[in-house]
């Protein structure tokens, strides 16, 4: 008994000792961004550490192990930027990537701006680590100088140049698609070429035409003595990753770099609404759930894309879900049933559930790899496009193509994956392989945060690499002394044969002129 309870004693000292102050920032103003900083930040308050998170969405549950320091400004922002997102398509390439960029730099301003964020910038808070997404808001990463605590990115997709490039994860673009190429890993010469290009523009631009703009707001929100903006981005301890090999493909890391996916994803299901459990359970040929998520709003769709849904839902035999914000809908078939909000993972894991159609972002797809549901992606910008094509590489998923969207095109797929169960039984295959992990993605998160601040920012992680310039880490240097070697050794060595040859011929030639 005496020792159980010296045990415990020692237990709960342990858990104190190791209880750590972080700074969770996570400034994008977009949902999904916030449902993975408030995943990770609420877990690791759950493990008894003391959180603060910089954030663009307010918490409605306060916690004194977990504080929000809410920055009003950037979802006001977003909203306006949104009300642009539904004509994003039209936009030349380019156009649509300096606009993205630029958000990112505004979003970084207003963050350095807010009230909040400046408070607690005066105030003498001390963290023991600073984890910060990393989603062109680069200049953030001088928190982590302000509070002397090492840095932990955070990437809400998979990894890419942001974020490979702070620890040094090689990333061949022969078999590692671009985020925004649609490509899949498997691709032809052409299709490579396209990545390669692809892959060197954005570093290009990001390198040569956004990162000193980040630089400047870093120097002017954050006090002198202070290593530069680029020293910065070359220390960082580890950046955590939103995906999983078994949800994407398998590529290489260095061993800072850690695959934590699907952190959001609400493992105990619960029961849902009674209405909703109602209509699910009453639909004899299943269900579609219809979701675009959070960015695209479903009444900001065009009026005819709108009809070809409706059209096509009221001639199913299935029954649809449809987040819609607005109380009513124009035409409504019976068969259909509007909310604002679904509680997706209970409506997922749901087995009359069969399909989800999507906009086909990673915290969707995701979610039905989770729940096993097979998915029909609508992709509209950004890594939609990618992910979709993992699912469709994948068979677990259908692209359709939301400029082609019409009663037939949309009937044509529906039907492709009401009749045929190869795409259930992938996802149900990929579900299983998904959920084999010796721990959570929160837990495995989790260990690693607490790594870093035991081993005081766990710099023996860094690799070599990181010093390295170009032409030092791709080797070039050595290549063409190696082989500049070898080439002038056998130049040297067939003129030495030549000159031979030429010496014996010319002495048998002078002896036959003798004889
Ligand atoms: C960013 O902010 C500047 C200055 O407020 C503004 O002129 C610009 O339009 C903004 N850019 C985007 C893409 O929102
Ligand atoms: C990285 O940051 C740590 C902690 O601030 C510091 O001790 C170390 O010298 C830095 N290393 C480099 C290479 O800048």
């Amino acid at each position: 008994m005496k020792l159980i309870t010296a045990c415990i004693c020692a237990c709960v000292f342990l858990v104190s000792a190791n209880a750590f102050r972080i700074l969770g920032v996570f400034p994008t103003a977009a949902t999904s961004h916030y449902n993975i900083g408030s995943s990770l930040m609420k877990g690791l308050a759950g493990k008894g550490h003391d959180v603060t998170f910089i954030s663009a969405y307010k918490d409605k549950s306060p916690n004194p192990s977990y504080k929000t320091v809410f920055v009003k400004e950037a979802v006001p922002y977003m909203d306006e930027v949104r009300k642009g997102m539904s004509t994003i398509r039209d936009k030349a390439l380019l156009k649509k990537l300096t606009d993205f960029y630029d958000v990112g730099l505004n979003i970084t301003r207003l963050t350095l701006e807010d009230e909040n964020v400046k408070q607690l910038l005066l105030s003498k808070e001390k963290f023991d680590v600073v984890i910060c997404e990393i989603f062109l808001n680069e200049a953030l990463l001088g928190l982590a100088n302000q509070y002397d605590a090492p840095l932990i990115g955070v990437s809400t997709a998979g990894s890419n140049i942001w974020t490979n490039d702070l620890v040094g994860t090689p990333s061949p673009p022969s078999y590692i698609p671009n985020l925004m190429s649609g490509f899949s890993t498997k691709m032809n010469l052409l299709q490579r070429i396209g990545n390669l290009a692809q892959t060197h523009f954005e570093r290009f631009y990001f390198e040569k035409f956004y990162l000193h703009r980040q630089a400047e707001i870093y120097d002017e929100y954050f006090k002198d003595p202070k290593p530069s903006l680029d020293q910065l981005r070359k220390n960082v301890s580890l950046v955590l990753l939103n995906t999983h090999f078994s949800l994407a493909f398998p590529r290489p890391y260095v061993p800072n770099m850690i695959e934590v996916g699907g952190m959001q994803v609400n493992r105990k299901t619960k029961e849902l609404p009674a209405d909703m459990k109602k209509f699910i359970e009453s639909a004899e040929h299943g269900v579609i759930y219809f979701s675009m998520g959070s960015n695209l709003k479903s009444s900001t769709l065009p009026k005819e894309k709108r009809d070809a849904l409706l059209n096509t839902f009221k001639n199913l035999k299935q029954k649809v879900l449809w987040k819609w914000e607005n109380p009513n809908l124009p035409g409504k078939p019976a068969n259909v049933f509007i909310s604002s909000w679904f509680p997706q993972d209970d409506v997922l894991a749901h087995p009359n559930v069969k399909a989800f159609i999507t906009h086909g972002g990673l915290l969707s797809t995701t979610e039905a790899i989770y729940h096993g549901t097979p998915i029909i992606g609508i992709p509209m910008f950004g890594d939609q496009f990618l992910n979709m094509a993992q699912a469709v590489n994948g068979g677990f998923g259908i692209t359709a193509d939301f400029n082609l969207l019409s009663v037939d095109y949309l009937s044509r797929i529906i039907n492709e994956m009401m009749t045929n169960d190869k795409y259930t039984k992938q996802i149900q295959a990929m579900s299983q392989r998904y959920r084999d992990q010796p721990l959570t993605p929160i837990e495995t998160a989790a260990f690693w945060v607490e790594y870093v601040c035991r081993h005081n920012g766990a710099y023996h992680l860094r690799n070599s690499g990181m010093d390295l310039t170009f032409i030092e880490y791709h080797n070039i240097d050595a290549f063409a002394v190696l082989y500049g070697l070898i080439f002038l050794i056998f130049l040297v060595f067939f003129k030495i044969v030549k000159f031979i040859v030429r010496l014996v011929f010319n002495s048998k030639r002078s002896k036959f002129h003798k004889d």
